[in-house]
């Protein structure tokens, strides 16, 4: 598979370089911007109250994560310090949807205060959100409830990793998720509003999302159709993918949201109100807005094939290690003819499977010059580890300009004095 495509920007590369160093991120926020309208028109213009809630932990870059909010966006958050750092980028805590497993009783009471919309996982919760309500009997209180049903299709399971069963949520085939409800319902001042489906599936495909609606409106037409303010089904989308991934069949974001809209169209008139429609993306919105500069260091070869030593890791540009090849742009800075061959690129840390990419056919790059990874604005920024080398800068482009919104580390900020005793 010929990936390599090569550009001929030194000069611009010569600017960069000398601005930021010889590795760091571009971070494009025109093109988060693209992504945002796209994805939100495709759904509003199908589905009036609907809503995007995005996944504060696929990407928490702060710079990133305010223009979302400046777009409408609510913030999905899935622990106490991601609902503070929506807080202090003075994101409204009624535009902060609560998720995840593990919620303190003071999680709770702060989205509870907060107006926020609270999705209980599990029975543990119930009895913190009623401890709560009965020392605040003066105010009616909101929740909902996420839930977990089978989401096999065509015989197999969706789920990603090949799990048969989510861990997430209220089970609904062993009466769990009834009994939830009922046991919410049943607390004075409290009201089950919402449902919530997220599911992270291997094919981010329609069918799933089309099951995940049509049950959560089968759920709250059986349980909370007096109730229902909303119905969530979480994130998983695919964005937009570039050719060399080779996922030819990805839906589009309007594919998306008619298989979406058209089942919750059908079925809003068994509610009392129409409710929302929230959607959670993350990697949709964010994945192709990242590209990973790194300088080419140096280069060894053994028979038939060189390994390309960069300023970079694959911890870089995709932690989970998945074995995918990303895109990929070689910047040439050498006058003299370049050999073709077959080459890996590899990084700085000590691992044995540090490859940031394996089996390349093409011109080998030399020392000097640069490779441009893209798509990696999902799960690398939160998920790279303060291993062996500082994090590098993060450069957010608008238009033809250019400013830092994340510093290079330096041995301050990864051995932080004010966290470390020694
Ligand atoms: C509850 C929830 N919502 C949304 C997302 C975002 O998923 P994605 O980045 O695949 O859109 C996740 C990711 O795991 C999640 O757990």
């Amino acid at each position: 598979m010929e990936i390599l495509q090569i550009e001929r920007k030194s000069v611009k590369m010569k600017m960069l370089e000398r601005r930021y160093g010889d590795f760091f991120f571009i971070y494009n926020a025109d093109q988060l911007e693209e992504n945002y309208n796209e994805m939100f028109s495709a759904f509003k213009s199908r589905y009036d109250r609907f809503i995007i809630g995005y996944s504060f932990k696929t990407n928490y870059l702060p710079a990133l994560v305010k223009k979302m909010s400046e777009m409408g966006a609510y913030a999905e958050v899935v622990s106490r310090m991601e609902f503070e750092l929506a807080e202090k980028l003075c994101i409204d805590t009624s535009k902060i949807i609560f998720n995840g497993p593990l919620k303190s009783y003071e999680d709770i009471a702060k989205a509870l205060e907060g107006n926020s919309i609270l999705n209980l996982d599990s029975s543990y919760e119930i009895e913190l959100v009623k401890e709560y309500a009965k020392k605040n009997k003066d105010k009616h209180y909101k929740v909902g409830i996420r839930v977990n049903f089978d989401l096999t299709i065509e015989g197999e399971t969706t789920l990603l990793d090949g799990y048969e069963r989510s861990r997430f949520g209220f089970f609904v085939e062993n009466g769990d998720a009834e009994k939830a409800i009922n046991e919410l319902t049943s607390i004075q001042n409290v009201d089950v509003v919402g449902l919530h489906g997220h599911f992270s599936t291997s094919i981010r495909s329609l069918p799933v999302y089309q099951k995940n609606i049509q049950v959560l409106c089968d759920l709250a037409k059986q349980y909370v159709k007096e109730t229902l303010e909303y119905l969530d089904v979480g994130g998983g989308f695919y964005g937009r993918v570039p050719k060399t991934m080779e996922i030819p069949d990805a839906p589009t974001f309007d594919d998306y949201a008619e298989t979406i809209c058209t089942v919750i169209n059908r079925e809003k008139v068994h509610f009392k109100k129409e409710p929302y429609l929230i959607i959670e993306p993350g990697l949709a919105l964010v994945a192709d807005t990242f590209k990973f500069y790194c300088k080419v260091i140096d280069v060894k070869q053994f028979k038939d094939e060189s390994f390309v030593l960069v300023k970079g890791s694959v911890q870089n540009i995709k932690p989970a290690m998945h074995s995918r090849n990303l895109p990929l742009n070689h910047v040439k800075r050498n006058e003299k003819a370049y050999k073709k061959g077959k080459f890996n690129v590899v990084g700085y840390t000590c691992m044995e499977k540090d490859y940031l990419v394996t089996d390349q056919v093409g011109e080998i790059p030399k020392p000097q010059d640069y490779l441009v990874f893209s798509n990696v604005g999902a799960y690398t920024i939160v998920l790279a580890p303060a291993f062996i080398k500082e994090r590098p800068a993060i450069i957010e482009k608008k238009g033809d300009s250019y400013s830092v919104v994340r510093k290079r580390e330096t041995l301050t900020d990864f051995i932080n004095d004010n966290v470390y005793v020694y």
